[in-house]
């Protein structure tokens, strides 16, 4: 008998073949991508990647020259009031009235996803709430810090508690401790049930609430699956800095004949010695150079994150 294992998660968003061109410039180049229910994925990637694009392509507000993108199983050119009832979308560029107060700019977001009387305010005190703006709801947004109107940005997304929640680089410009706050409340929604989806140029926010993450450049997906993953997959060598006290040369000649060892420099009198994946040389390094007497003054290994990963694939900083 065979046993045949079904994977059972649900695909809550499915981009296939996507290509989007202005004029002749192809801004997307045959994307696919699955995202599942219940997830945090981050999408990475340089300026001009085609990041935000995407987002939009997958949002229905922007047309695509071909391919195909379902939310929720659904085509929004046929299915598309039923789709926006259940996504929400937290631009890159904020979206509020400045000249309303808090509570009336998450309210007339409210209405247009279609909620009415007392839903509505007990949904628009939920969002504020949330948020940490129910304080300032009569406060008008002309007022409010850079912070602050990245919250409300997000509050007017959320108001309808949306099952899909798009978010475009939400804490660009924002202070640490709302930076913070945001990342805890993507969290708890996240475990309320609602699936996101996060672009950033921060790894250290990718790195603490993405379960998975793909990587774009050139209007291309290059690289798919959770940290660990990809780093397994595409970093082969790890970095060990030494510094002596003296005889750095010396040491040279005996770090050399280690198997393990790719590749070294001396730089600023650090030695930097180039490793491969498999890391069990460096205590036998470590053991000789003591072994021989040279004083080691200063030791660390630089363990290969998702910036290795990415400038690896990109040739690029995170945040050039
Ligand atoms: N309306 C437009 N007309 C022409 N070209 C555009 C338009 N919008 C975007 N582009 C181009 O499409 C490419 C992708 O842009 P997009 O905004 O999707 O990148 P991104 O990855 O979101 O970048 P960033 O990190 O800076 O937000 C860029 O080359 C951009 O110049
Ligand atoms: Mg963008």
């Amino acid at each position: 008998m065979t046993t045949c294992i079904i994977e059972d998660v649900r695909m809550i968003i499915e981009v296939s073949d996507v290509v989007k061109k202005y004029n002749k410039l192809d801004v997307l180049k045959g994307v696919n991508l699955s995202i599942r229910e219940g997830e945090i994925f981050g999408l990475l990637g340089p300026n001009g990647a085609g990041k935000s694009t995407l987002m939009n392509t997958i949002l229905g507000l922007l047309r695509f020259n071909s391919g195909s993108v379902k939310i929720l199983g659904k085509d929004f050119s046929t299915h598309a009031t039923e789709i926006k009832r259940k996504i929400g979308y937290v631009p890159q560029e904020i979206a509020i009235f400045e000249t309303l107060n808090a509570i009336d700019n998450v309210t007339y977001w409210g209405r247009l996803y279609g909620l009415r009387g007392n839903e509505l305010a007990q949904m628009v005190k939920k969002a504020l709430e949330f948020t940490g703006l129910w304080d300032r709801r009569k406060s008008k947004v002309s007022t409010f810090s850079g912070g602050m109107k990245r919250r409300l940005n997000i509050a007017c997304a959320i108001v309808h508690k949306p099952r899909v929640l798009f978010m475009d680089e939400p804490t660009v410009g924002v202070d640490p401790q709302s930076r913070n706050h945001i990342l805890e409340s993507i969290r708890i929604m996240n475990k309320e049930g609602t699936t996101v989806i996060y672009t950033t140029h921060y790894m250290e926010e990718i790195e603490a609430i993405c379960d998975r993450v793909a990587i774009m450049d050139f209007g291309q997906i290059i690289a798919l699956g959770t940290i660990d993953e990809l780093i397994a997959d595409h970093i082969h060598e790890q970095c060990l800095r030494l510094e002596l006290t003296a005889n750095t040369a010396e040491a040279v000649k005996v770090i050399e004949s280690f198997d393990g060892v790719l590749s070294f420099s001396v730089n600023k009198e650090i030695l930097e010695i180039k490793l491969d994946k498999d890391d069990s040389c460096i205590p036998r390094i470590l053991e000789q150079l003591i072994k021989q007497h040279f004083n080691i003054k200063f030791m660390a290994v630089e363990k290969p994150d998702l910036e290795t990963v990415f400038l690896q694939l990109t040739g690029k900083k995170l945040r050039d």
